[in-house]
């Protein structure tokens, strides 16, 4: 079954002389266990693509399905509570929480969420691999943008969720670490069939993924756009 299904999605901002069409009749799957990757030049609508797949904006028109439920027929609480048991957000600027350290920000996922999170040996090979034991007792402002981008990928994939939605996840990381963000994503899509979308203008990462698409000016379409 297909995790994601857009159809006809579109999204503007504003009214008037200053309304902005950031996504136009998007037409979007993703199955289980899939690692996509969406790429486009800043402005082309990524975030707003990803927010709305993930609930934190209402598309103007179109249908939106996750995991066979209709966005459209939820309440506030039945999609506050699909948000938090299915889909883990990697917000484009973290979105740690400033006061606490990233052990803490860790337990705070224990504490709002009811479905079980990962398991204790296999999160200890996230953080190994992100390279993080050693920031676990640090707050955000004491790290650096590649040290923050890791807590927050590692406590999206600590809920275990079905659905990771990815915004830029390897903007503040060197090549070795993008690369390893990728292995660990294609590897929880290869071992627990989670699926994977990560927005990015990184073009490095295409050969880590599955699919990939191209947005150009709200519009997606599958496949690399020819460059000439
Ligand atoms: N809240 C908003 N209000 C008004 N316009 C917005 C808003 N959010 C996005 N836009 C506009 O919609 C378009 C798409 O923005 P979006 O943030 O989705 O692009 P992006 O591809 O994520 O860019 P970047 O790579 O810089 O993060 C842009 O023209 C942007 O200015
Ligand atoms: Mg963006």
């Amino acid at each position: 079954m297909n995790i994601v299904e857009m159809k006809n999605i579109t999204k503007s901002f504003g009214s008037g002389l200053s309304k902005v069409e950031a996504i136009k009749n998007v037409q979007f799957t993703a199955a289980g266990g899939e690692l996509l990757a969406v790429v486009g030049p800043s402005g082309s609508g990524k975030s707003t693509f990803l927010e709305i797949i993930g609930g934190l904006l209402t598309p103007d028109s179109g249908i939106l399905t996750i995991d066979g439920q209709n966005y459209h027929d939820l309440s506030g609480n039945q999609m506050e509570k699909m948000r938090l048991d299915k889909i883990g957000f990697i917000l484009q600027g973290y979105n740690l929480v400033p006061y606490l350290t990233i052990r803490e920000q860790f337990e705070l996922v224990e504490h709002i969420k009811r479905t079980p999170n990962m398991d204790r040996s296999a999160f200890a090979e996230v953080l190994d691999g992100l390279d993080i034991d050693t920031i676990l007792d640090k707050y955000p402002a004491d790290l650096s943008g590649g040290q923050r981008q890791r807590a927050a990928i590692a406590r999206a994939i600590y809920a275990d969720p079905k659905l990771i939605l990815a915004d830029e996840p390897t903007a503040s990381l060197d090549s070795q670490r993008a690369f390893e963000v990728m292995k660990i994503f294609k590897d929880l899509t290869r071992l627990t069939g989670k699926t994977v979308i990560v927005v990015t203008h990184d073009t490095r990462l295409e050969k880590f993924v599955d699919q990939i698409y191209t947005i150009t000016d709200g519009i997606l379409q599958q496949g690399k756009v020819k460059e000439d």
